[in-house]
């Protein structure tokens, strides 16, 4: 055993929350009767809901205690104050506006404004910031690090191509750019941090062509911690400093603060152009509701004030962090192959590798995910062919996907380390059975985001394929 790894949690557990495993006659029969998407499975019938790690944290005593002071006033409440000055003074810009989740933020300030047929540059977008962008007519662009693609435990794998960032500025004209945005961690690259050296690389080039620099910043103490702990220069800054050193580079910031928010639902834009403030204010009351509130209720407001500070606390993120690399080296351990190194917050086991015999067309990463339902009752999701693959319903052309992944999104606060062993131990026993994971096939989908509510039955493996690579 491997108890000397454990990141023995900053905390004690005052109020308990009972789970209950399943029999494996009931698994069985919940995840036939789910058509074999965990998406249909019921919450209450998974043990430990890795699904993922927004909105899904514990909050503290202080957030609680917090949560009495919310003053409900639909304007001016005391508790916007204490929101407004926290983000203020992390995010260090002079206007906030509240929302009730990242998606809104983006929604907000895509509506606002993008031109039809303009650009945006990200290291990697987030599907939902794809999705805004997408549906206000505009381009999104990735510009991944080559390194984010390679095997080797490469620090800093989210970082954004600096050599790619600059042809594409200087190849278009400024207009057709709307704006560059550094994604922290960067989610669909594996949760891999962005190195200072990167964003202060960005910011610098955003600067010389006037082009706006924002961050989607839903992880930001994860980063800071990671660039406290790999970067020179860093080791004896506060996460503080470091975030105050990040977020003088840029413009403005859009956040989910589901995630390093640590509370169960918010997000926010802070920016300190004046003019764009009026305009995202204009429609913010349309849409979501008064500048003060912005859709959430009084009492959201101050968990995320006294969340947005907790977050950055160095016992807190060491335990964090730690505890998904714990996870992640004991998945290895297991035989699973894995993503390295681990990122803020999820491990990413690579199905495609793990299981050559099951083709990307049935779907390999679907038949772990369903492996560790069976196995454990325990809900992970795929991310590979069947959450971005299939048709593009704009060019009616065949989708291609990198990998066949598996995220496990730790939440935060939630999963004591005996769950994590758990975990590993349903991964040593699909290990051990693997010739008993199977593909599966799509039954019936929907044109957009099939992933959510498509049906899929077992698939009958040919024999020639049997031998075949995975991806
Ligand atoms: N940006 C990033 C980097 C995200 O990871 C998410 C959500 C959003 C924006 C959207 O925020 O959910 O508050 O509207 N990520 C979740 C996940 C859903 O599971 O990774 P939201």
């Amino acid at each position: 055993m491997t108890n000397s790894r454990q990141p023995v949690e900053p905390f004690r557990i005052k109020s308990v929350e009972p789970i209950r495993l399943l029999s494996r006659a009931e698994r069985q029969a919940r995840i036939t009767a789910a058509s074999y998407n965990i998406f249909k499975l019921e919450a209450r019938d998974c043990y430990v809901d890795l699904l993922t790690d927004s909105g899904t944290g514990a909050m503290s005593t202080a957030q609680w205690a917090a949560i009495m002071m919310g003053d409900e006033s639909y304007a001016g409440a005391d508790s916007f104050r204490r929101f407004e000055t926290t983000v203020k003074s992390i995010f260090r810009k002079k206007k906030v506006i509240p929302c009730h989740q990242g998606r809104v933020a983006e929604n907000l300030m895509f509506s606002t404004i993008l031109k039809k047929g303009q650009y945006v540059l990200n290291n990697t977008h987030f599907d939902t910031t794809r999705g805004n962008i997408l549906h206000k007519g505009g381009v999104p662009i990735d510009l991944p690090c080559k390194e984010s693609f390679s095997d080797q435990p490469i620090p800093f794998k989210g970082n954004m191509d600096i050599a790619r960032l600059e042809e594409f500025i200087t190849g278009h004209k400024r207009e057709e750019i709307a704006m560059v945005i550094v994604t922290v961690t960067n989610n669909s690259a594996g949760g891999q941090p962005v190195s200072m050296a990167n964003i202060r690389e960005v910011s610098e080039i955003c600067h010389r062509y006037q082009l706006p620099f924002y961050f989607d910043c839903a992880r930001f103490a994860e980063n800071c911690y990671f660039i406290k702990q790999l970067e020179s220069g860093y080791s004896q800054m506060s996460i503080r400093e470091i975030a105050a050193e990040m977020f003088d580079l840029c413009d403005g910031v859009m956040m989910s603060a589901k995630k390093d928010g640590l509370a169960n639902i918010g997000g926010f834009i802070a920016l300190n152009d004046e003019q764009l403030y009026g305009r995202l204010a204009e429609l913010l009351v349309l849409i979501e509701g008064f500048p003060t509130y912005g859709g959430l209720a009084g009492r959201d407001l101050e968990a995320l004030a006294v969340g947005l500070e907790e977050v950055m606390n160095e016992d807190y993120l060491r335990y964090r962090i730690g505890q998904v690399a714990y996870l992640g080296a004991r998945i290895k351990e297991a035989g699973m192959p894995i993503i390295e190194p681990t990122g803020g917050h999820a491990v990413f086991v690579d199905a495609g590798k793990f299981l050559p015999q099951i083709p990307s067309e049935q779907f390999p990463g679907q038949g772990l995910t369903v492996a560790f339902y069976l196995e454990g009752g325990i809900r992970v999701v795929e991310i590979g062919s069947l959450m971005f693959g299939g048709i593009d319903p704009n060019t009616g052309k065949k989708l291609s996907v990198g990998r066949e992944l598996v995220r496990m999104a730790i939440p935060r606060r939630v999963y004591t380390n005996s769950h994590m062993d758990y975990v590993a131990e349903t991964a040593e026993t699909i290990v051990r059975n693997k010739s008993a994971v199977t593909g599966f096939t799509i039954v019936k989908e929907s044109q957009f985001l099939r992933h959510f509510t498509c049906e899929l039955a077992i698939a009958q493996l040919k024999p020639e394929e049997a031998g075949r690579k995975g991806r």
